[in-house]
Formats: C-alpha cells, sequence, structure tokens
C-alpha cells in the first residue's frame, strides 16, 4: 500500500493532535523522536547510547519503548517491571508502573520498556502516546523516543508529539531513499524535521547524505555493535574509550544541549 495514502488519510487527525500538543511543546523537557524508512539503521542503538552522552553530563532523561511490535529497549534493563509502556497505551497501568532503571557509572537513566503487542494480544490507543510525552516532560530534561520504522501510524504518532525529530539511518542508497522519503512526509505534514542521524558510516565523506542537512554521524563500530549485544551502552564497556562512537554520541549530545536546552517556567 501506498505510504502517503495512509498518511493523508490520517492527517486530519493528525493537524488536530499537532495544534492541541502545540502550546505543550514549549515547556518542560524535550521530546526527541527517532524515525527512519528502513528498519535496523540504528535506532535503538542510538536512542539508547545518546541517552547514556546525556545523562553523563548531568542530564535527567527518559528512554520510551514506542516499537511496539518489535520492542527491544529491554534488552538494556535487568528487571522487567510487570507493566509495560505497551498497557499504559491500552488504558491498563499508569505510567508510572512501567519503569524501570538503567544505571550507566554515576548516571541513572529512567527505562519505560515495551511488551509486543503480538505477544499481548492487545488493541493501542494511539493517542495515548500525545498523554505520555505531556506527563513526563516536567520530570525529564530530555525524553527519548524508541520507534518503529516506516511510515505506519505506530512509527509517524510519535513523531507528532515531539519537540525534535531526527530521521536515522546509513549512508547506503535504499537506506537513503526511503529517509529522503520520511523527510518529505514530514515536512509536507508540517512535522518538525531537524536533520538525519546518519549511522554506520564508515568513511568521513558521506556518499549520500553529503549534500543533506545531517545533525550528526556516528562511524561503524564494532564495539557498539558487541555491546548492543550484551544489553550495554558504548559507555559501560571496559575501554570504552577505544569505542570509535562514543565520542560521537558527546558530541551529539552536546550539540543537543546547546540547540534544544529543556525549558523550565
Ligand atoms: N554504529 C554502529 N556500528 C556498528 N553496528 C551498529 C551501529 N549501530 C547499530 N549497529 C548494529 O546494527 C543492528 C541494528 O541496530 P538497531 O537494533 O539499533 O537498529 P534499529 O533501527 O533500532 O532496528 P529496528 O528498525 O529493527 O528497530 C544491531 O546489531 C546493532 O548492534
Ligand atoms: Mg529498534
Amino acid at each position: 500500500m501506498d505510504p502517503y495514502f495512509n498518511l493523508s488519510e490520517l492527517e486530519k487527525k493528525l493537524r488536530k493532535i499537532i495544534e492541541e500538543y502545540y502550546a505543550l511543546r514549549s515547556v518542560g523537557g524535550k521530546v526527541i523522536s527517532f524515525p527512519s524508512g528502513k528498519g535496523g539503521v540504528g535506532k535503538t542503538s542510538i536512542v539508547v547510547n545518546l541517552a547514556a552522552a546525556l545523562a553523563l553530563k548531568g542530564k535527567k532523561v527518559a528512554i520510551v519503548d514506542l516499537n511496539l511490535a518489535l520492542p527491544n529497549v529491554s534488552l538494556f534493563i535487568e528487571n522487567m517491571p510487570e507493566k509495560t509502556v505497551t498497557h499504559f497505551l491500552c488504558g491498563e497501568a499508569k505510567l508510572s508502573e512501567t519503569s524501570a532503571k538503567l544505571s550507566v557509572k554515576k548516571a541513572e537513566i529512567d527505562v519505560y520498556p515495551a511488551e509486543s503487542i503480538v505477544d499481548l494480544k492487545k488493541k493501542i490507543k494511539i493517542e495515548r502516546i500525545g498523554d505520555l510525552a505531556l506527563e513526563l516532560k516536567p520530570m525529564y530534561d530530555y525524553i527519548l523516543f524508541d520507534q518503529s520504522p516506516g511510515l505506519s501510524k505506530f512509527a509517524v504518532y510519535p513523531t507528532l508529539v515531539a519537540d525534535v525529530v531526527f530521521v536515522v539511518s546509513a549512508d547506503i542508497k535504499p537506506a537513503y531513499l526511503d529517509a529522503i522519503k520520511v523527510r518529505d512526509v514530514l515536512e509536507s505534514s508540517d512535522v518538525n524535521f531537524n536533520g538525519f542521524v546518519v549511522n554506520m558510516a564508515k568513511r568521513k565523506n558521506l556518499k549520500y547524505f553529503y549534500n543533506e542537512r545531517v545533525y550528526a554521524t556516528i562511524p561503524y563500530d564494532w564495539r557498539l555493535k558487541n555491546a548492543f549485544s550484551s544489553g550495554k551502552t558504548v559507555f559501560q564497556l571496559r575501554f570504552s574509550f577505544l569505542s570509535s562512537s562514543r565520542r560521537a554520541f558527546s558530541n551529539f549530545a552536546k550539540r543537543l544541549i546547546e540547540d534544544f536546552p529543556p525549558e523550565r517556567e
């Protein structure tokens, strides 16, 4: 099915939501959403490692798993709460019941994991993502949404309530073409687009994104890949200074703090 068709059907509803949340965007922590065209380009890796970098700079950070079909964030926590974001979105749990902790050195991150709707066989009220953002904004400096790839409503909704939106991609042609499509859909729907995050970059001069609005580039890093497999951020590795992506995440966090400071009344 043509994703644009789907989206234009949704558009009227979406606009109403955008207007409703617009006023709320100005105060509190910044909600950051990471959509992508292709799957597997590194959204979860970026969310978790960027969250660690922000937390290590003294920011209060939350990670919310909104990849409701194939959630992954629980890999990074030790104890799964009984109820998760999925239950919250079904109206079956308070958000405060669904949080877990991730410790990175001296910093602590609040993680709101999800369970797959496939396993739970539940029907989600997707609009509750707006309520979720509203509840978390006063509590944190940065709220990072991990989400599903593509242009389904599950992928698009998180971008609507976000203050900052980065489209994640790898610097390879199929991923690039899909990322451009996502950017175009966001821009044509008046959703924020703050640039691309190009991940797994194997060269300094990007091949496809060289002429695009790139906010951050993360190098290909086998240490990050290994860390991910064992549910760790690169900051938790024994020889983390050897990790080529660590510096990139720290720089990304630094730039974010400068460009998008949390706004308090
Ligand atoms: N910079 C990187 N260098 C090397 N490997 C990476 C990098 N970023 C991510 N990976 C690896 O790529 C794989 C996919 O990453 P990840 O799960 O974060 O992608 P995703 O976009 O969240 O996927 P999905 O769309 O399925 O949610 C993982 O094995 C991860 O370790
Ligand atoms: Mg993921």
